[in-house]
């Protein structure tokens, strides 16, 4: 496993939020997490991205203990989080936004002479980022001036930057039209397919979860009912009664 929880735990005084979670995700796959509102999905990243502690239980990283690592030590090892709104500077470029997280890679910053040869080197990585994503055009497009799916497209250049090897998003497609949300699946599978990463995803858009996914986990009152590919898991009974009426609107 590329990533293996154990008997992950966090609590917020007596709710259980997450509760012995051990959950293995594979390289090079699409693993979504499903569950209803308040399943834990999102405690659960913030456990394995480092944004907080949990009470108890591992989290281990190609074979190696980081449980309780902050969020800049785990990217710097290729765990990287997107569609947190801070990561998008609204009053920056496209090319500006990215090539900032390259300097943060780099350990550079805006107090340092700045060469002209790095200049360069880093905005000509953050343009491949940016045609990674679709926006190879957009560059010297302001952030707000961006659509909505555009920003969201962004979101993942500006994780790209940071050289990831796992992307973990928490529901990417969240108030997007239909035609963005065909966009960011696209998206979504080459990076898989094409840049070959892996790919852990909170998504309520269950049909496009159903369809995108390898690996689908459900969790209910911050634990986990059911692990599958997508066909067992439209078949599976406590799945089926974890959701109203049987269906799987949330
Ligand atoms: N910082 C927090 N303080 C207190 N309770 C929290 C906090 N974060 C989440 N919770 C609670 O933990 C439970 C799981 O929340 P969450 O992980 O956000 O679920 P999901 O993402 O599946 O909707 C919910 O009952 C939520 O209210
Ligand atoms: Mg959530």
């Amino acid at each position: 496993m590329m990533l293996q929880t154990k008997g992950l735990s966090r609590n917020f005084g007596g709710l259980q939020a997450v509760d012995n979670v051990t959950m293995g995700i594979r390289e090079k796959t699409i693993h979504a997490i499903l569950g209803p509102n308040g399943a834990g999905k999102t405690t659960f990243f913030n456990l394995i991205t480092g944004a907080i502690p949990p009470a108890s239980g591992t989290v281990s990283y190609l074979g190696k203990d980081v449980t309780g690592w902050s969020p800049e030590r785990l990217a710097n090892i290729g765990i990287v989080r997107t569609f947190q709104r801070t990561s998008i500077f609204t009053k920056l470029t496209a090319l500006e936004n990215v090539s900032l997280a390259i300097r943060s890679r780099k350990g550079l910053n805006f107090s340092i002479r700045r060469s002209s040869v790095i200049e360069r080197d880093v905005e000509e990585e953050a343009q491949r980022c940016l045609e990674a994503v679709g926006l190879g055009n957009k560059g010297r497009v302001v952030a707000e001036n961006l659509a909505h799916g555009f920003q969201r497209s962004l979101d993942v250049a500006i994780g790209l930057a940071l050289h990831p090897k796992l992307i973990l998003m928490d529901e990417p497609l969240a108030g997007m039209s239909r035609g963005d949300r065909q966009g960011i699946a696209d998206l979504i599978l080459k990076l898989r397919d094409e840049m070959g990463l892996t790919v852990v995803l909170v998504e309520h858009d269950v049909g496009m979860v159903m369809s995108l996914s390898d690996t689908i986990t459900v969790m209910q009152y911050g634990k986990v009912i059911a692990e599958g590919p997508p066909d067992a898991i439209r078949q599976d009974a406590a799945v089926k009664s974890a959701y109203l009426h049987g269906s799987f609107a949330s």
